[in-house]
């Protein structure tokens, strides 16, 4: 059985909440909800991990990948755009990775296009709601 991790970076521990016109209405526990249903099927085991601050996502990574964890499911937030800590930990890691994003960065805020982490991750998913984690879950239990 694989085990893959799913991590959320910072705000998105206030999905449902935060300006749904752009993130929808659903919550971040409507979403591991989900994402059990269909690990269930696909016989994956997941293990979720939300924070708004850079090292203690820095170390979780760690932790899954010293842990025997088979990939991981990203979603950095406004980390994306910035932080070279957490590209340097996602090339160093060795987990196959995919980085996800709920809106589409690319017709967002200039700021936004860019990403940090998109050439460490083995792929990148933006624009596609909360299905771009079950694309990305079905994609690496594949693997
Ligand atoms: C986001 C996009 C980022 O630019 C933003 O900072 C987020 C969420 C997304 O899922 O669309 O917090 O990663």
């Amino acid at each position: 059985m694989k085990t893959i991790g799913i991590l959320n970076g910072p705000n998105l521990n206030r999905l449902g909440k935060r300006e749904p016109e752009i993130y929808g209405n659903e919550t971040l526990h409507d979403l591991e909800k989900d994402l059990k249903g269909i690990a269930n099927s696909i016989d994956c085991s997941l293990i979720f991990f939300q924070s708004n601050n850079e090292g203690e996502l820095i170390d979780k990574i760690y932790e899954l990948a010293d842990a025997g964890c088979n990939g991981l499911i990203f979603n950095p937030a406004a980390y994306t755009h910035t932080s070279i800590a957490l590209r340097d930990t996602i090339s160093g890691c060795g987990l196959p990775t995919i980085e996800v994003h709920i809106s589409n960065i690319h017709n967002r805020e200039t700021f936004r296009h860019s990403s940090m982490l998109a050439p460490v991750c083995i792929g990148s998913i933006a624009g596609l709601g909360l299905k771009g984690y079950t694309y990305a879950l079905q994609h690496l239990a594949s693997l």
